[in-house]
């Protein structure tokens, strides 16, 4: 059993509650803390939390808690994350890891220096259909990964903070954008080294100082593309979807608005629909098990196991990192309306990326295999030599 003390009672801090203790869970949240007394105490009665508390540093220094979770407003992640590794316990934090680099940075030297476990809370990498879909990325069945869209839009954020940009340290490209490039990082490979970003990024919307609408290419090492689509201007819901293309296949993930429930009511429907659901009645989009299919099921299956065996979970500090420097360049891009490198301190994996693109013939490179309306097949080619391309 994991004894967890979990900073912030809000949105995502009831989902991971959820997470943990919605089902037969072998783990306990020991201590909450939240800002005020209301929030805090409507979210330790609603989960049965032995206790409760409005002072951050007494739930991360409680004696009977192994594991910190930080589920509070981004500004506040740094001096949460180096309290808990200076008490020696374990951190798990949500995302984005930093407001910006330097922050997730001084976040990776307290835990590395501490000796303590970190894990990174990036759900959506570990939703069942991404987890099937990098399973069959790895086992080679798409080929080399090419180009990865990822996109989260909806109509913008719940609480006041996320839209004050010194706060949430920008707005949807820090937010939402930051899941977006580690979808693609997974499924490009993340031993493969982002090098730089083109991004476009504007306030089409709101009456804000951070953008509520940006599109951004991360281009990595070996020629792949990461696309993020992130918008807090759109209506109509949640949009989640990735699309994954390689040399040998395609994937396709709908994880929010078309998951194979479509609901029409004329009166409206009186419980919750799904989050960010803009309507209760007419055509609607609900979802199972929320919890499930956001990732954070699977997501603390990792970490929890990896914590008690000792190992590395998937998502750790170090990809937080990478992820807040590619969120950096993204920003630097906007002014710039230039590609902009990637800043790293350091890069910790090693590339040894399998490509595992298709044997091509010796004298021919193929180009394209085409099966005609007649049954039979075409090749086009190009000659090594010549450089001259044909139909064979
Ligand atoms: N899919 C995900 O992983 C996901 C989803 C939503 C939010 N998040 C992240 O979780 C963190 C919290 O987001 P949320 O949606 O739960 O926020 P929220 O506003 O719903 O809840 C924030 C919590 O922090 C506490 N708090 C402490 N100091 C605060 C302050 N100065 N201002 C506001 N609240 C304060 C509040 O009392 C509350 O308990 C953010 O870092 C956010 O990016 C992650």
């Amino acid at each position: 059993m994991v004894r967890i003390a979990m900073l912030g009672c809000g949105l995502i801090g009831d989902f991971y509650a959820q997470a943990l203790l919605g089902q037969r869970s072998r783990d306990q949240i020991r201590i909450a803390y939240s800002r005020t007394n209301d929030r805090l105490e409507q979210f330790v009665s609603k989960w049965k939390i032995p206790s409760g508390t409005t002072d951050m540093l007494e739930a991360i220094e409680h004696p009977e808690v192994d594991a910190v979770v930080i589920a509070t407003p981004n500004h506040m992640h740094e001096h949460a994350a180096c309290a808990a590794a200076q008490a020696g316990k374990a951190v798990l934090c949500t995302k984005p890891l930093g407001r910006n680099a330097q922050e997730a940075y001084r976040m990776l030297q307290a835990v590395e220096k501490a000796g303590v476990f970190h894990g990174y809370l990036e759900d959506l990498v570990y939703t069942p259909k991404t987890l099937k879909a990098l399973a069959s990325v790895r086992d080679g069945s798409l080929g080399k990964i090419l180009w990865v869209r990822s996109r989260e839009t909806h109509p913008g954020p719940h609480s006041s903070w996320f839209w004050n940009k010194e706060l949430a340290g920008g707005g949807a490209i820090v937010d939402m954008g930051c899941h977006c490039i580690e979808i693609a990082r997974s499924f490009i490979g993340k031993n493969i080294r982002p090098i730089e970003v083109v991004c476009w990024g504007a306030t089409q919307v709101h009456p804000i100082d951070s953008e509520d609408h940006a599109i951004g290419l991360v281009r990595y090492e070996n020629g792949a593309i990461g696309q993020f689509e992130v918008s807090w201007s759109f209506r109509g819901g949640m949009d989640l979807r990735d699309e994954v293309v390689g040399t040998e296949g395609t994937i396709w993930l709908n994880h929010w608005l078309r998951t194979g429930i479509e609901m029409f009511s004329s009166v409206g429907s009186q419980t919750y629909v799904a989050e960010k659901s803009e309507s209760s009645k007419g055509w609607m989009f609900p979802v199972g098990n929320e919890v499930s299919a956001l990732g954070y099921l699977d997501m603390f299956e990792d970490m929890l196991n990896a914590f008690d065996a000792g190992q590395t979970p998937r998502e750790t500090f170090f990809d937080g990192y990478v992820v807040n420097s590619i969120v950096d360049a993204a920003y630097r891009s906007i002014q710039s309306k230039r590609w902009e490198p990637i800043q790293l301190e350091r890069w910790d994996y090693t590339s040894s990326y399998d490509t595992n693109v298709a044997k091509q013939d010796s004298e021919f490179e193929i180009i394209k295999r085409e099966l005609l309306p007649d049954g039979s097949e075409r090749l086009i080619v190009k000659n090594r030599k010549t450089g001259q391309i044909e139909n064979r």
